[in-house]
């Protein structure tokens, strides 16, 4: 695979040189070092895709810097090359983790095919990581619509993955964001490589930067032993920080670093590793003024937003409400069973204004279909909140003075709070503002 990182270890220097020349002419970067002390402190300060390590070296010996390696860098594939006399250790080198071993002589093309196939190797074990990351859940499909609005954006999109910049997406709940980071991380050049997804707001600070950077053993009490962290996860690829505004002013400066440098620490490190990818961030907040308010670092805002793309919220694009119910019906429907909109309950939908954007509309028809009887989706099934509109009379109260904001806000959090059984998450959701935005309301208006 092109571009893969290689790094050999073997004091025999004219081999080193050679090979690195034919490994270079082949697509790879290679870096040599002549003994295994050098073979680790490369390894603190980079991370490699394969290490072609000779065991027998003058200082420190292959076989601790595959211990070295398979305990501070897992996927990082490592094939032995040793002379015959050391088959018995090559084997024992397998037993630890290495990928493979060659015995010396052996022909430049085999030594090709083991490298391609431990880099296929690697990509597998990350692939796995991922899968079973519950950080991850992308099952991206097409971006329904037919608006102007929303062709407008895909068309941005289409032409921003090609470009290699950090992408800022900006836009309401439920919007389309997280499809949208899939369609650019797909659309890229870097999509034969992961595309990992972490959600600021869902984790505590000190949990965010393990998971984002890694930590090395001891960092704290449960760091038996060291762990990648996302970004070298994704190295080659796409990391989407979702709900970027929520990330705290403690860890914006290390991202910051990150998005200048492309290097970061490991929580308990002191090695500056690095990592090659590009960042899409997501948010449904206004950044521009975060960053007044001091809330959100201008510098940060200014390496993210490179390219802004701003998801508009479905409500301005009326036009895709029917498809994406239509959508939807098919997505959720079992396969010979798919129900219709009645007239009627086409109206209700294109007259409504989704707070919650295709998310809640999604919810909707899943709802609709299950307590629909018979062949047509009438409006009642849709059961469309009403909140919004008890809300809309009440610009002025009985003796004729406008109510003020605050008691709007107090009365249509409680009903959405009341229409979700109280449950959060759900009613940040609708409410399009965050989860702690909706505990400080819940403070600020004592609400039970
Ligand atoms: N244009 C679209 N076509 C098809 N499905 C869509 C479209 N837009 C959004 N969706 C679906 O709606 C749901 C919500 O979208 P998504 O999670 O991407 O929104 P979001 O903007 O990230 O929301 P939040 O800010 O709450 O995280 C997802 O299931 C997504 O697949
Ligand atoms: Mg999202």
């Amino acid at each position: 695979m092109k571009n893969s990182q290689i790094l050999i270890a073997d004091d025999d220097q004219t081999l080193c040189y050679l090979l690195k020349e034919e490994l270079v002419l082949e697509g790879y970067n290679v870096d040599i070092v002549f003994d295994g002390k050098f073979a680790i402190e490369n390894l603190k300060k980079k991370s490699y895709d394969v290490v072609l390590l000779d065991l027998e070296m003058t200082e420190i010996m292959g076989e601790e810097v595959l211990d070295y390696a398979k305990e501070h860098h897992p996927t990082t594939q490592i094939i032995v090359l040793t002379g015959k006399s050391d088959v018995r250790t090559a084997i024992d080198c397998i037993k630890k983790g290495a990928y493979d071993f060659l015995t010396k002589p052996y022909e430049f093309g085999q030594l090709v095919v083991v490298i391609e196939r431990a880099l296929e190797h690697k990509d597998l074990l990350l692939r796995n990581t991922i899968l079973s990351s519950k950080l991850n859940k992308s099952v991206p499909h097409a971006i329904v619509g037919e608006s102007k609005t929303i062709r407008d954006v895909i068309g941005l999109a289409e032409r921003a993955a090609k470009s290699d910049s950090n992408i800022l997406l900006e836009g309401e709940t439920g919007t389309g964001k997280e499809l949208f980071a899939e369609f650019i991380h797909q659309n890229s050049n870097r999509n034969k490589k992961p595309l990992v997804t972490i959600n600021c707001a869902s984790l505590p600070d000190q949990l965010i930067e393990s998971e984002l950077f890694g930590y090395e053993k001891g960092a704290f009490t449960d760091a038996k032993t060291s762990k990648q962290g996302l970004v070298e996860i994704a190295d080659g690829g796409t990391l989407f920080l979702d709900e970027i505004g929520e990330l705290s002013l403690t860890l914006q400066p290390k991202l910051l670093r990150f998005l200048e440098k492309g290097e970061f620490r490991r929580v308990g490190g002191i090695a500056n590793l690095t990592s090659d990818v590009r960042v899409i961030g997501a948010t449904n907040k206004n950044l521009m003024v975060e960053a007044e308010n001091k809330t959100f670092r201008r510098d940060l805002l200014f390496r993210l937003n490179v390219i802004t793309l701003t998801i508009p919220p479905l409500r301005e694009r009326s036009k895709d409400v029917l498809l994406l119910a239509e959508f939807f019906i098919q997505q959720k429907s079992p396969v010979r069973n798919i129900k219709r909109l009645s007239k009627e309950a086409e109206i209700s939908l294109l007259n409504y204004s989704f707070p919650g954007n295709v998310r809640e509309l999604a919810h909707i028809i899943e709802r609709a279909l299950i307590f629909s009887e018979g062949e047509e989706i009438q409006s009642k099934d849709l059961n469309l909140p009403i909140i919004a509109a008890g809300n809309q009379d009440r610009t002025f109260d009985e003796s004729g003075e406008v109510v003020p904001l605050d008691e709007i806000e107090k009365v249509h959090i409680k009903k959405a709070l009341d229409a979700n059984d109280w449950n959060r998450e759900n009613t940040a959701k609708a409410l399009g503002i965050a989860q702690k935005t909706l505990y400080s309301k819940i403070k600020k208006y004592n609400l039970k």
